[in-house]
């Protein structure tokens, strides 16, 4: 009997030629397809896009493709933990191709198990994070699980040649999709890599992106909006209150709307090399943008910094792939604790590609206008700060200045 092996689908030429490719080895193929929710830039419907995917599998070869709506999933467990932890790599990516890995991986062990595999794949390139992401994931959860990686492997020179391959043995590509750049996407944002976007000083082409207005096409008067917040998850937009899944796609419209979310960015990959990135991120831009503000409004000074601090390093695992690992874990208390009071309402001016925070208020803050005040209610004692200072500066009293000691 052949050996199962279940392979991470995503509809694309790649993972429909590893189809082929894996059956020609000998191997039972079952496509494992995860849908972690975009707003369809393939022009399809939602249903029709999967639809579509799934007959491609099946012509491809795969003897069974295996669907999971992990939407839900993908926003509660991995969005809003890395919302939270106000997770950007390298102070500018969201990280929404990097977020869905561990979660696709989990369920791809999951159908293994099921499926009676030996194996899994993916078609992830041997250049990228998300081959490591995929395989540290597999690895931490089930070791005895051999892991194929068959665009490793295969021995195409471009994309033509592998065209060529597709077309050869009746696989479907639609070639008005054969589109220069590689795209992956799902709720939390859309990357767009290679093709033209491969000379850093070149200016994204229109082309490459999907999601969002050009911010000079962007209505020229923007629009006001509200989140809600509660213990650090946003719960409701412009006063109705909405699940997780339909509130980051209501705000990744309107986000979309008013020319907000490009990221154009050179990244320093896992794997060594500098890449040109463009993001397309307009519910993370503005979420991440917002929790920020009510974050600054509620948690004390040590706390927020201590906690700014740690935002690169939790960037930083979930890039790696290190996200089934004790330090992520214990990172994810860490920030779970400091959510406790992040509730409240933040109000946001969208305008032509920027969003502005412009009003804040929770029940936590820890404004205190009669200490703010410049005006009559004054009740900050000014002279306390004079014995405050001289303590302060203590350490430091003429250590710059004429008479301090001469460094050797
Ligand atoms: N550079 C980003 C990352 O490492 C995006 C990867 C995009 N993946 C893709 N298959 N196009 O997370």
């Amino acid at each position: 009997m052949s050996r199962t092996v279940v392979l991470a689908y995503s509809g694309g030429l790649d993972t429909s030629v590893a189809v082929r490719w894996l059956t020609d080895r000998g191997y039972r193929v079952i496509a494992f397809m995860a849908d972690v929710g975009a707003p369809t830039s393939s022009g399809l419907p939602r249903s029709q896009g999967v639809a579509h995917a799934v007959r491609r599998a099946k012509i491809a070869g795969a003897a069974k493709v295996v669907v999971r709506d992990l939407r839900e999933e993908f926003a509660r467990d991995y969005v809003i933990p890395s919302l939270q932890a106000q997770a950007r790599y390298e102070g500018a990516y969201p990280l929404a191709t990097a977020l869905s890995r561990p979660l696709i991986a989990k369920h791809l062990v999951d159908v293994a198990h099921q499926q009676r595999a030996v194996a899994v794949a993916h078609g992830c390139t041997g250049k990228g994070n998300d081959q490591v992401r995929f395989e540290v994931t597999v690895r931490a959860l089930d070791p005895r699980l051999e892991i194929v990686a068959p665009v490793r492997e295969w021995t195409f020179r471009s994309r033509e040649e592998e065209f060529d391959y597709a077309k050869r043995h009746g696989i479907p590509v639609d070639l008005k999709r054969k589109s220069a750049y590689s795209i992956d996407e799902n709720l939390w944002g859309l990357s767009i890599e290679s093709g033209p976007l491969e000379d850093p000083w070149q200016a994204p082409p229109g082309d490459s992106f999907r999601w969002i207005n050009p911010p000079e096409q962007a209505p020229s008067r923007g629009t006001v909006a509200t989140v809600g917040f509660e213990r650090g998850a946003p719960v409701s937009l412009n006063g109705r209150r909405m699940n997780i899944v339909a509130l980051i796609e209501a705000v990744c419209r309107l986000g979309s709307t008013h020319g907000i979310g490009r990221v154009d960015m050179i990244e320093s990959r896992l794997v060594g090399i500098k890449s040109r990135e463009v993001y397309e991120a307009p519910a993370a831009t503005i979420l991440l943008e917002a929790h920020a503000e009510l974050e600054r409004l509620v948690l004390d000074r040590e706390l927020l910094h201590m906690k700014q601090a740690l935002a690169l390093k939790y960037a930083e695992l979930v890039y790696d792939g290190l996200w089934f690992t004790p330090l992520k874990a214990a990172l994810d208390a860490f920030v779970k604790a400091t959510q406790q009071r992040v509730s409240g309402t933040v109000r946001l001016k969208l305008l032509k590609g920027h969003v502005q925070v412009v009003g804040r208020q929770s029940p936590f803050g820890l404004y205190r206008k009669h200490l703010a005040t410049y005006g009559k209610d004054d009740q900050f004692d000014q002279k306390a700060a004079e014995g405050f200072i001289k303590l302060w500066g203590l350490p430091y009293e003429g250590s710059q200045g004429a008479g301090s000691r001469e460094q050797d």
